[in-house]
């Protein structure tokens, strides 16, 4: 349930996000992941058999908790549920979505880029929300800021963020935890090189940690 998978995220911290149209090769990359420490992962829905992969990824890393990422619509919404998905994520927010995502009852996290989407997903009851692109809208000071008008809300800082910013995003109180590719890299996944994105999700891993008392 959402309270779960929050904790989770709060434990790790980093949320890798694949990009993977091969069902082997995205189960490699999620094993090599889990194995190193990251055992929370978004796939997006951002390839033409994505909802396939997403549905054998859960099959086969049955310890791990899988998101799907890039839901831009409540039919969207219903097949990753169906697909078996863990939590859903998306990059923006619209009423029909956010009214779609609270009926379904799938832990979702909506995206915002500033205080009217976080009112709108408020309105809706999501407190845990992706702000992207972060690099972009502001990263850690436009968290910061938010917090002001909103104590109650936690953000995954997702969109440009890098191993090295991650230990300084992670220390500012309500960012919960951060989401990037940079550990799975279209190169090394054409390449099948499991042992370098095994390295990469490992030193990710401790960049999450650095913070944490
Ligand atoms: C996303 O889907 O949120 C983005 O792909 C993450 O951004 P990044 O690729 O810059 O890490």
């Amino acid at each position: 349930n959402k309270q779960t998978i929050l904790q989770q995220l709060q434990q790790v911290r980093v949320l890798p996000i694949l990009v993977s149209d091969d069902v082997d090769q995205a189960i490699r990359c999620v094993s090599a992941l889990a194995a190193n420490g990251l055992p929370v992962v978004e796939i997006t829905l951002r390839t033409p058999n994505a909802l396939t992969v997403l549905s054998e990824v859960v099959k086969a890393c049955p310890d791990v908790v899988v998101g799907a990422g890039t839901i831009l619509t409540a039919a969207q919404l219903d097949a990753v549920r169906n697909a078996g998905a863990h939590f859903g994520i998306s990059p923006g927010i619209t009423p029909v979505l956010a009214r779609a995502a609270g009926e379904s009852g799938l832990p979702y996290f909506p995206g915002v880029g500033g205080a009217s989407d976080l009112m709108l997903a408020l309105e809706h009851g999501f407190n845990v929300v992706k702000l992207f692109p972060s690099d972009v809208v502001g990263g850690v000071k436009m968290a910061k800021a938010l917090g002001g008008p909103f104590p109650d809300v936690r953000f995954c800082l997702t969109g440009g963020v890098t191993l090295d910013a991650t230990p300084q995003l992670l220390q500012q109180d309500n960012v919960l935890c951060v989401g990037g590719s940079w550990m799975c890299p279209a190169g090394l996944i054409a390449a099948n090189d499991w042992q370098a994105i095994g390295q990469l999700a490992a030193q990710a891993s401790a960049a999450g940690r650095v913070n944490t008392a």
